[in-house]
């Protein structure tokens, strides 16, 4: 698992931004904003969040507005209007020095190009992304959805090789919006490095006379073939009297054991990259020997 620790801003919020705004303009606290009424209209009206008051640090040229000195109270919800009809529409946040640590934390279960990330923003705000790929292409930005501050999102990178070397890291790009200012932050990352598989399936147990023969399979979502994507599994059970032991197995999916164990689980991970150990199966309990 990845965890980047990004520097990043925030202001307290008023009403909450429920979509990414698809036009925006970030200003520096206390600097200068300018506004631009897309639209061959000579002559335009303005409304700040709905509400036509004039503030007095707007100062209004044809189609072009300037906020003098951004503040909080200056933010929001910018539209031009020719009358009743609105041309056009800009949310202006401010980006001020006041900063904060964001985790982004990304995962993948497998080496398909695919992975997700989640981080976490206490304060309300809205998320959009966007993946720099293998092949130095730069994708969509996509929204981002949250709950209750918590945010997740699944990524695809679809010029990613699973049997090429990767020489480039990958750049997932995130912009935030509070309803009043601006985050903007990036993490870079190989997919190897955050590889963790699911868990193994198929765990089953027989016995064999005085041993115990285990078998299992691969996560349904590791690549093929095994000879190229390796899998190490751990094991690990229970004895009698409580004391849990492990093995450890690689380029098999069978193990013999001599103790009698109680309960099994096991986990994975790929024996060469990152050492993330996939979660545990759930515990496989074992019916007592026959006498
Ligand atoms: C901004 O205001 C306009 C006009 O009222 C509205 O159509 C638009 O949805 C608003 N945008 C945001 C991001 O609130
Ligand atoms: C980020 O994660 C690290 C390790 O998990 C933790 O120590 C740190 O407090 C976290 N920072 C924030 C701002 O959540
Ligand atoms: C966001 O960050 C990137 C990279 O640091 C930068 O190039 C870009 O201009 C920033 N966007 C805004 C709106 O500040
Ligand atoms: C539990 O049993 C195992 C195997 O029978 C033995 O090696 C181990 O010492 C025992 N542990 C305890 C705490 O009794």
């Amino acid at each position: 698992m990845l965890v980047l620790v990004v520097l990043l801003l925030s202001l307290a919020a008023a009403d909450a931004l429920t979509a990414f705004p698809p036009k925006f303009q970030v200003g520096k606290l206390n600097g200068d904003v300018v506004v631009k009424c897309d639209t061959s209209e000579p002559w335009v009206t303005w409304t700040l969040d709905g509400d036509p008051e004039p503030m007095a640090e707007l100062v209004v040229e044809g189609r072009t507005l300037t906020i003098r000195g951004l503040d909080q109270p200056a933010t929001g919800n910018y539209s031009c209007w020719a009358g009743p009809v609105l041309l056009d529409t800009t949310y202006v946040v401010v980006s001020d020095a006041r900063e904060e640590g964001v985790n982004v934390s990304c995962q993948a279960e497998s080496y398909r190009g695919s992975f997700h990330c989640f981080w976490s923003w206490p304060h309300s705000a809205v998320f959009r992304a966007r993946l720099t790929r293998s092949d130095g292409s730069s994708g969509e930005w996509v929204p981002v959805s949250g709950h209750r501050g918590r945010f997740s999102a699944g990524f695809t990178d679809p010029s990613f090789c699973p049997f090429a070397e990767e020489l480039h890291p990958l750049q997932l790009q995130l912009e935030g919006l509070s309803d009043t200012s601006y985050l903007n932050f990036s993490v870079h990352f190989f997919i190897r490095d955050i590889v963790r598989p699911d868990p193994p399936q198929e765990l089953t147990v027989q016995r064999r006379g005085e041993q115990l023969h285990l078998t299992w399979a691969p996560p349904a979502s590791w690549p093929l073939p095994k000879s190229y994507f390796a899998l190490l599994y751990r094991l690990q059970y229970e004895l009698p009297n409580g004391t849990q032991a492990f093995r450890y197995v690689e380029g098999a999916e069978e193990l013999e054991l001599q103790e009698q164990a109680q309960r099994v689980r096991i986990s994975c991970r790929d024996p060469y990259a990152n050492p993330a150990w996939s979660p545990w199966s759930a515990w496989k309990v074992i019916g007592a020997a026959r006498r």
